[in-house]
């Protein structure tokens, strides 16, 4: 959901199809702006620098600095990739809730969009959106995104979990994503929570918080809010550690990418989304949700 007017047409139609996931909790907070809840799994996927650069269009420059500043010894021939499989829950304006739609965001953060050598912000090459939302996908297409319609396993929520041979369920988690053109995967993630020290919080903190163009006409300013109860207490975020795959041509143009080692969080979150902006007035923009403007 990336367009407000698409949303108020979108107001018509309501039919308030739901999942497991929490409500959102700052709907009458901000009554006045389009809010709703995300229940994501997030991961950092190391690439090829030289792959990055050759998919970022050439006129942006990406602000290596600063990745290097939150990530300690990140490779230097490797840039960080956020991928994110999504279920967007209870999104609405005041007491209208839109139906729960599902997406899969492969995303370049850490893109010197306005050229100051400082603003972060987020690079959305690919979309995956669900196929039978026409108004959300109108809303992202409104960025000059490529959005794929799409079809999600599971369907409507934030991920499944795999059962084992006994039947019961299993720690790991899934979440893979289907173009209309193939019944394989385009792509899947796959995750086993972990104590092992990946990659910090506070990372895909700052990571998701950026604001998100892809032609550079207008962005998009969508603000997690990670101080809610939906991402902390019992629901605070849960170190994740898996493969992710994404076939051609989502990254590599002609070949599958498979990434083994990959870490990131399942996490849930609030956010206020303010669409259309002005990219210009996003300079210098810090926002990591922690609760401090
Ligand atoms: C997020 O989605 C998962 C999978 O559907 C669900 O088990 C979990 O309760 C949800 N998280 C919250 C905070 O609602
Ligand atoms: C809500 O929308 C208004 C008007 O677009 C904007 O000025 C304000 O910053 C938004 N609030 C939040 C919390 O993002
Ligand atoms: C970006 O995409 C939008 C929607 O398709 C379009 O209106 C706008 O003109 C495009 N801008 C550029 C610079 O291509
Ligand atoms: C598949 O998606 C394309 C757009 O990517 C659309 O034009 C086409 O109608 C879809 N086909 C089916 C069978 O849904
Ligand atoms: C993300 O981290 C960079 C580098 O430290 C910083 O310049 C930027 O302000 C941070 N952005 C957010 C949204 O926290
Ligand atoms: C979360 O952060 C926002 C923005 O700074 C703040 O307005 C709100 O009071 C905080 N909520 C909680 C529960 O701390």
């Amino acid at each position: 959901m990336r367009n407000s007017s698409f949303f108020l047409a979108a107001l018509l139609s309501i039919t308030g199809v739901t999942s497991q996931s929490s409500p959102n909790p700052i709907r009458f907070v901000y009554p006045n702006n389009v809010t709703g809840t995300l229940n994501a799994t997030v991961a950092l996927v190391p690439i090829p620098f030289s792959l990055a650069r050759s998919i970022i269009p050439a006129k942006y420059g990406i602000l290596t600095k600063a990745y290097e500043s939150l990530l300690p010894g990140f490779p230097k021939d490797k840039y960080p990739l956020l991928v994110k499989g999504n279920l967007d829950h209870d999104v609405g304006l005041g007491s209208f809730i839109l139906d729960d739609f599902q997406s899969l965001h492969i995303e370049y953060p850490f893109i010197d969009l306005l050229g100051d050598g400082y603003s972060c912000f987020l690079y959305a090459h690919h979309q995956f959106l669900t196929a039978t939302a026409p108004l959300v996908i109108g809303g992202a297409a409104v960025y000059g995104t490529t959005v794929i319609p799409a079809s999600f396993d599971p369907a409507l929520e934030a991920y499944a979990y795999v059962k084992s041979s006994s039947g019961r369920k299993k720690e790991e988690i899934y979440f893979d994503t289907y173009t209309n053109s193939s019944t394989c995967p385009a792509v899947t993630m796959k995750f086993t929570p972990t104590s092992e020290h990946g990659w910090p919080f506070e990372y895909f903190m700052n990571v998701t918080n950026q604001p998100f163009f892809s032609n550079g006409s207008k962005c998009d300013n969508q603000r997690f809010y990670y101080n809610t109860t939906l991402s902390t207490g019992v629901n605070a975020p849960v170190g994740v550690k898996g493969e992710v795959t994404i076939e051609a041509p989502y990254l590599q143009a002609t070949k599958s990418s498979d990434f083994g080692d990959i870490y990131g969080f399942k996490v849930d979150a609030a956010f206020v989304e303010n669409n259309l902006l002005d990219c210009e007035s996003l300079k210098g923009y810090s926002w990591n949700g922690n609760g401090k403007e």
